[in-house]
């Protein structure tokens, strides 16, 4: 009877009202885009007195934050369940006939507005309903626009991960993380609540987790990078108790959000041995560390530390009512294990392939553990090696090869890889940026990702969950950070998370995002606008580089000055590009009238010989770190520290060999290149470098080195002085590092060779 009455109710729709031609953004700024809408003429008036009547009063909480947030954000108030029979209405009835778990279907026109759903669906509906709310004709009115819209999610699994390790979040901070979720109809909170900088969850069992294991000494100042360290001297810590734990999750189950919560093992695990030192391999003391990275202290996989790891797990299954518990897995590094006779023992005992084996014959316990409880394991992509227990589910952080391997070897994956889900990276090359721990991560990136990958079949792809952002909070010092970090890359994932990708473009979503600021406004929210700022471009030429300039921004003109000071409003209108042959600098800005709407791009371009000139690469960086291409190392932009990823190209293991082509015989004395070295990113210095020279472009000898010393203007450059010599061509080999040390983010794997500049001189 239902669903004839909704068919019915469209079949109206249809035939009463005109289809626009066109699909507005403006007029129906919805993210994550709906999988179908229809928009129509006209609008339903939301005057005061429109009324929502819900079908049943168990539907009534699924209505809680509509019509908090319509009162918050646009002083609307709705009378609830009560009419007279002549206002207009809101009807919201449940009806899950024809549609996937999460799915609703909604229906608006000058008469009434009518959402059929799933729970999850209608909760979901009225964000859709709320995004639609704009300025009605007369002033302090509101209306939404006639349209009919079919929808539901893309994935199951659309989550956001927040680490309170790190940089600790109060429970009030958590739920207004929740409720930005919810905006997004994103449905899955992974809490990272344990690491090596603080225990955050009260274990009745071992009181001293958060006595001892919340608190750190002091804390890192500045960037992991910088030498030597400093510290700010400052105690810190914080800790949720289960009550407030149980506060957090009714919350969320109010907003149809599941939490994941995360208990880190073997490694990142100093809080744990700080407060129970005899978890340890070792009689040593150990401390809740005030820095970060990986450390080598990790927990002993003794039967001690199991049933210590059991009772702390069945008291996080017994509040938390989700599924799955996160067990961590990822960076434990193997040097104690390799050091301690009762590890070699369990290796010998258990029969196991090294201590590879012992980390698999640990993990493999845990989850048959987690399944005892009947709830069932995630970790990260780390917990594959040497073979992993069925059932357990992995997180792909390491790019999507661990994700590819598991959903191979039929388990579950949820894609997080940092190319395209690290909301630590920047998000903008702006020079003014707060803090970040390194990596480029722009909201074109994060919008332009698929989770499911090519390589896999139709049977395969099935074990995609869906995807997830992390946010590790070591440069995250405060909640306005983590909104800044998070606001607007999770719209854009959201729509990667909802979206049929087919039917994704980032123009228009950037369209459709320019409405959300003012909400972003509205609720005070520190969000970051460097969708707006200013996107260079280099094309090349006989003459030097062309420098394009562009802009998302819907409002205002570029303004720009060469080798000036801050941009003017007197300045000139960029009106096509600019040409550079080296030692320019340009400053730039989108501005309406007197009103900054962008970050201002400042760059200076070095003079030397190869500036401008075409680079062949014998082997190209890897795709995630290969922007601008090979005239990225002769575009005289020195990259930054911390890095952002266009300035620069990485190779994985591989060796950079670059051909330039001077385009004439030149005199060379010098040969400087611009590298990289960030432990904590797997980015390390070169072992060595090379130059050869050529007059032809096919007859290489190696030059000669000159006696003088070369004088470096920072850490990150490296050179070799030559006798002058004559050459058209300079081929430079620059040769990484084999492999990450022992004891280092990422050991025993390939380092990462990042060049930026090659300067001939
Ligand atoms: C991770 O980023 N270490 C999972």
């Amino acid at each position: 009877m239902k669903t004839t009455l909704r068919l019915l109710s469209m079949c109206v729709l249809l035939l009463s009202a005109n289809v626009h031609a066109q699909y507005n953004p403006q007029r129906y700024p919805v993210i994550p885009k709906p999988q179908t809408l229809l928009p129509f003429s006209g609008n339903f008036d939301l005057s005061s007195n429109a009324a929502i009547v819900v079908e049943h009063k168990s539907l009534k909480k699924e209505c809680h934050l509509f019509l908090r947030q319509a009162q918050e954000l646009f002083n609307l108030r709705f009378n609830f369940g009560k009419i007279s029979g002549n206002e207009p209405c809101i009807f919201i009835s449940y009806d899950s006939t024809g549609l996937p778990p999460e799915g609703y279907e909604l229906y608006i026109n000058r008469d009434g507005v009518n959402l059929y759903g799933t729970k999850a669906g209608i909760f979901y509906g009225l964000q859709t309903i709320l995004q639609l709310i704009q300025p009605g004709e007369r002033a302090g009115t509101f209306m939404l626009p006639s349209c009919s819209i079919i929808d539901y999610p893309r994935f199951t699994w659309r989550g956001m991960h927040l680490d309170v390790a790190r940089h600790f979040f109060t429970k009030e901070e958590v739920k207004s993380y929740l409720r930005y979720m919810a905006m997004y109809k994103m449905n899955t909170f992974h809490w990272h609540l344990t690491d090596d900088q603080g225990w955050r969850i009260e274990i009745k069992k071992y009181p001293r987790l958060t006595s001892v294991g919340a608190w750190r000494k002091q804390t890192l100042i500045g960037h992991f990078s910088e030498e030597p360290d400093r510290y700010d001297g400052i105690p810190y810590g914080g800790f949720y108790t289960q009550n407030e734990i149980r506060e957090v999750i009714r919350y969320a189950d109010s907003l149809h959000i599941t939490i994941v919560p995360e208990i880190e093992m073997p490694g990142h695990a100093s809080a744990m041995l700080a407060a129970y030192p005899h978890l340890g391999n070792f009689d040593v003391k150990y401390e809740v560390q005030g820095t970060w990275g990986v450390f080598n202290e990790v927990l002993s996989p003794s039967d001690t530390t199991f049933e210590f790891l059991e009772n702390v797990l069945t008291e996080v299954a017994a509040l938390f009512p989700g599924k799955y518990i996160h067990i961590g897995g990822d960076e434990c590094p193997k040097t104690e294990w390799e050091n301690s006779m009762f590890c070699q023992n369990q290796i010998r005992k258990f029969a196991l392939d090294g201590e590879k084996g012992l980390q698999s014959w640990f993990i493999t316990r845990i989850v048959k553990f987690l399944d005892s409880k009947g709830k069932k394991a995630i970790g990260w992509d780390e917990i594959l090696e040497g073979g992993l227990a069925k059932g357990a589910a992995v997180m792909s952080w390491r790019g999507e090869e661990g994700g590819i391997a598991a959903a191979k070897a039929g388990h579950n994956v949820v894609m997080t890889p940092g190319s395209h889900c690290y909301f630590d990276y920047y998000q903008s090359q702006n020079p003014g940026e707060p803090l970040a721990i390194g990596g480029y991560l722009p909201v074109e990136k994060v919008y332009s990702y698929n989770p499911v990958p090519q390589v896999l079949n139709a049977d395969e792809r099935r074990f995609i969950l869906g995807v997830q952002a992390n946010l590790w909070t070591e440069y995250i010092p405060d909640f306005r950070q983590v909104q800044y970090m998070i606001f607007p890359r999770m719209c854009a994932l959201s729509e990667v998370a909802w979206t049929r990708s087919e039917i994704k473009s980032y123009q228009p979503f950037v369209g459709r995002l320019t409405a959300h600021m003012n909400t972003f406004d509205r609720m005070k929210i520190n969000y970051s606008k460097s969708i707006f700022e200013i996107i260079p471009r280099f094309e090349k030429t006989e003459e030097g580089f062309l420098l394009h300039l562009s802009t998302y921004s819907p409002l205002g003109e570029i303004k720009y000055n060469l080798n000036g000071d801050s941009v003017q409003h007197t300045d000139a209108v960029y009106t096509g590009p600019i040409l550079l042959k080296g030692g320019e600098s340009v400053s730039a800005v989108v501005l309406n009238g007197m009103q900054r709407l962008s970050p201002g791009y400042a760059q200076k371009f070095k003079s030397h010989q190869a500036f401008g000139k075409s680079v062949t690469l014998k082997k190209a960086p890897s795709p995630n770190y290969n922007t601008g291409g090979a005239a990225t190392l002769t575009d005289g932009i020195i990259g930054r520290r911390p890095w952002t990823g266009a300035q620069w190209l990485g190779w994985w293991g591989d060796t950079c060999i670059a051909t330039i082509d001077l385009g004439k015989e030149s005199t060379i004395g010098f040969v400087e290149i611009s590298v990289l070295h960030d432990p904590g990113s797997w980015i390390y210095f070169p072992k060595d470098f090379q130059i050869e020279v050529s007059t032809d472009g096919q007859n290489f000898v190696k030059a000669e080195q000159s006696k003088r010393q070369p004088e470096y203007a920072s850490l990150q450059k490296r050179g070799i002085p030559l006798v002058r010599t004559q050459a058209r061509f300079v081929r430079v080999t620059i040769i990484p590092e084999n492999e990450i040390p022992e004891g280092q983010p990422g050991a025993g794997h390939p380092a990462w060779l990042f060049v930026s500049e090659i300067e001939v001189l």
